[in-house]
């Protein structure tokens, strides 16, 4: 009896949050597209662009009533998780992450460098040269890389960085490359210049990636019957079906699915066999903590290819204050993920066998797992 009323005053509380943030989004909705920025406020937004903001803010919306729907949510994830190792492991000592992937034991984890979709985002004018991985920030840094291409067209079309969705994009094949060769050609100069030129790269701590990208892949937006690996929102199902996905890839042939795209090790991209010690690194993680040491980090790498301090004033602006990264529409689903896959050893053993490689070329620590 007891738990049905506190399930029901659950119930009771989420859709009263769904409530206020509808509420809020009808009123920003309407009021706030126009001037999204001190920076561009005078200018009039075309209607293109006004309408490509309202359908945005109506999937934000759709999102949002999504990812609170937790009677959905809980349906697919009530399996109870197996405590011991799939793979022999011993639990008992927190350091074991730290012990996985050795020796022969490197058979059973995602292999290193593969040649998945490279999408390199150019800017001529300060020489700089950004390869952008699946998701979220790579939004951000793929704006920001169409902004330096031309700052005064981007802000002069009403454009604004926080606002700049993949799809409808102002830079769409003007600054985008797939290979070094084409700017050689499109920019008239040799490699060896080319390889003189800033390369960024924001880098993404795996655990806070993989979650970022199974609640966006996963639940927020589910596409079809059989999305995510035909596991739909459960996560267990998820996390052994990629698993296996990056074996066959690692030590196979390649596959190209679209949840491949979004969940295959990020050293798997931009052709980092060859590149990766070209690039200056800025870690990124979904942890507050660290979000104004990843803004520093990124507009000091800019300030070193000699963007203005206008622009750069303009791209923390826009990076501390951004409506995207106020609204954490993803917040409470991605908790309840959170902690599933934190709790369970057993699953995390998983992804870190597919991200070892992610975690050791990248400077990424491997977590002491303290069993409660
Ligand atoms: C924006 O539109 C208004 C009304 O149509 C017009 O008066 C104004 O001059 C325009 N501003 C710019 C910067 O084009
Ligand atoms: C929540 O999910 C359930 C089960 O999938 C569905 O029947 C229901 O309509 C959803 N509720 C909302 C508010 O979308
Ligand atoms: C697992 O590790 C714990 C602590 O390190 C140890 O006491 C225990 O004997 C180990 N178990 C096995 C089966 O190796
Ligand atoms: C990631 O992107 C999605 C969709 O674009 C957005 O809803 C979400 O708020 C973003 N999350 C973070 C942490 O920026
Ligand atoms: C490309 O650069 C070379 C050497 O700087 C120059 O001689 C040539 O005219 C340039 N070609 C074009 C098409 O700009
Ligand atoms: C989720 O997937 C796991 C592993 O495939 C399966 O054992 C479990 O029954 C599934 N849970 C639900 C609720 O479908
Ligand atoms: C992996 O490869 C094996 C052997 O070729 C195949 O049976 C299995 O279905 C593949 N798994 C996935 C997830 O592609």
């Amino acid at each position: 009896m007891a738990s049905r009323t506190s399930s029901v005053l659950q119930l009771i509380f989420y859709l009263s949050v769904v409530c206020g943030l509808l509420l809020f989004f009808d009123f920003i909705n309407t009021k706030d597209i126009i001037g999204v920025s001190t920076y561009n406020k005078a200018v009039n937004i075309s209607s293109r662009l006004l309408s490509l903001y309202e359908k945005q803010e109506k999937e934000r919306q759709r999102s949002l009533t999504q990812l609170t729907n937790f009677s959905f949510i809980y349906s697919y994830n009530e399996d109870q998780l197996p405590e011991q190792s799939a793979f022999g492991t011993n639990f008992s000592n927190p350091e074991w992450p730290r012990s996985i992937c050795t020796d022969a034991d490197v058979n059973r984890c995602g292999e290193k460098f593969k040649n998945v979709d490279t999408r390199y985002r150019v800017s001529e004018k300060y020489n700089t040269i950004s390869c952008i991985i699946q998701k979220n920030m790579s939004t951000m840094l793929q704006a920001i890389m169409c902004f330096l291409f031309d700052e005064d067209k981007f802000l002069a079309s009403g454009r604004s960085l926080n606002m700049e969705a993949h799809e409808g994009r102002f830079c769409l094949n003007k600054n985008e490359f797939s290979t070094l060769k084409y700017m050689t050609k499109k920019f008239n100069v040799t490699m060896d210049i080319l390889k003189t030129w800033k390369y960024l790269l924001i880098i993404r701590d795996p655990v806070d990636k993989f979650l970022s990208g199974f609640v966006d892949k996963c639940v927020r937006k589910t596409r079809t019957e059989t999305y995510c690996n035909n596991c739909q929102s459960n996560l267990t199902c998820f996390v052994l079906t990629e698993y296996d996905r990056i074996m066959n890839s690692s030590y196979g042939r390649v596959s190209h699915t679209f949840e491949d795209k979004h969940f295959f090790p990020q050293n798997w991209h931009c052709h980092f066999e060859s590149e990766l010690e070209r690039y200056q690194l800025i870690r990124y993680s979904n942890n507050p903590l660290h979000k104004e040491s990843f803004i520093d980090n990124l507009v000091t790498a800019l300030k070193d290819s000699n963007v203005p301090e206008s622009s750069l004033a303009y791209i923390k602006e826009q990076l501390v204050g951004g409506r995207t990264y106020h609204v954490t529409a993803d917040s409470e689903a991605r908790a309840f993920y959170e902690k599933r896959l934190m709790s369970s050893p057993f699953l995390l053993e998983y992804v870190f066998r597919m991200y070892y490689w992610d975690y050791r070329l990248f400077g990424f620590e491997l977590p002491i797992i303290n069993q409660e």
